[in-house]
């Protein structure tokens, strides 16, 4: 399993930008083995600090999301989501390689969790390493774009797109019990009817230190892309006393929940 670090490990790491190192090549090797992923295509994306490719699984085409395993930029942007959540407490940190798998691990674990509660989010298959699979949403082989792409008069019917992420945040809260934290028109998916929520890492749970604030700016982020058709206190208002219910939760024939027998927008 281990591998002990060698003077050798700077070169294991050098090719991160245009192809896969000898790193990240083995992960996936690994999945394959594992039978979670099939052919590796190849590039379909690229985000901040990941690449995304396209592979085969069955019949139908997964994405593997690869994090780079770039030392330093990492820490700084990262560490402040893994420290203060309590799944890592005790976690000693012991160099960049760790670092990369945890977050990995972390973003898979928020990802199956909101899938569980029934958000609309890429299927979860497995991860190994720096190395995560999930289902892949688009057409044929062409990616979905971006809402933040998609201009809101090309919408086909902007008050369902709008509900349909409301009552995804909602269930992001009060049922997975998590807070997304980087929740934007950049990290929702169209698909040409719906919204999928991507890019889980920054995830954290409830009662972490800085789950309000986190929650306000989604909310605040997501509700300003629609010109705020219902004002953002209100519904960050909402959210967290629904999310203080300690009752029974139900949802209606339009994927509303009910909490208390009432939806979030009437
Ligand atoms: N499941 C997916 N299906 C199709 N495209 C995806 C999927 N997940 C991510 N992408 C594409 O890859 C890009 C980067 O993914 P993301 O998870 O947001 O990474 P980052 O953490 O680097 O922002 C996204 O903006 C999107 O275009
Ligand atoms: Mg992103």
């Amino acid at each position: 399993m281990g591998r002990f670090r060698t003077e050798k490990d700077s070169d294991y790491f050098k090719v991160v930008d245009d192809a896969i190192n000898a790193y990240t090549w083995a992960a996936i090797v690994k999945l394959q083995e594992k039978g979670v992923v099939g052919d590796v295509l190849g590039p379909v994306g690229q985000g901040k600090e990941a690449k995304l490719i396209l592979a085969k699984r069955d019949d139908g085409y997964v994405v593997l999301k690869v994090f780079y395993p770039v030392p330093v930029r990492f820490v700084k942007s990262r560490y402040s989501y893994i420290l203060g959540d309590p799944r890592f407490r005790g976690l000693k940190i012991s160099d960049q390689l760790h670092l990369v798998e945890v977050w990995c691990r972390k973003e898979f674990g928020n990802l199956s969790r909101a899938y569980s509660a029934g958000v609309r989010v890429p299927r979860p298959y497995g991860f190994y390493r720096n190395v995560l699979v999930m289902q892949f949403i688009g057409v044929d082989r062409n990616p979905a774009p971006l809402l933040a792409e998609v201009r809101l008069e090309d919408l086909d019917d902007v008050d369902h797109v709008f509900y349909e992420v409301v009552k995804n945040l909602e269930k992001t809260y009060v049922v997975a019990g998590l807070v997304h934290g980087d929740l934007s028109p950049f990290n929702i998916l169209y698909d040409g009817e719906n919204p999928w929520f991507i890019d889980w890492g920054s995830a954290v749970r409830r009662g972490h230190p800085k789950e309000l604030e986190y929650l306000r700016r989604d909310v605040e982020r997501v509700l300003e892309f629609f010109g705020n058709p219902v004002s953002p206190q209100e519904l960050f208002k909402r959210l967290v006393e629904r999310g203080a219910w300690r009752g029974g939760v139900d949802v209606d024939e339009e994927g509303w929940l009910l909490v208390g027998g009432r939806r979030l927008l009437e």
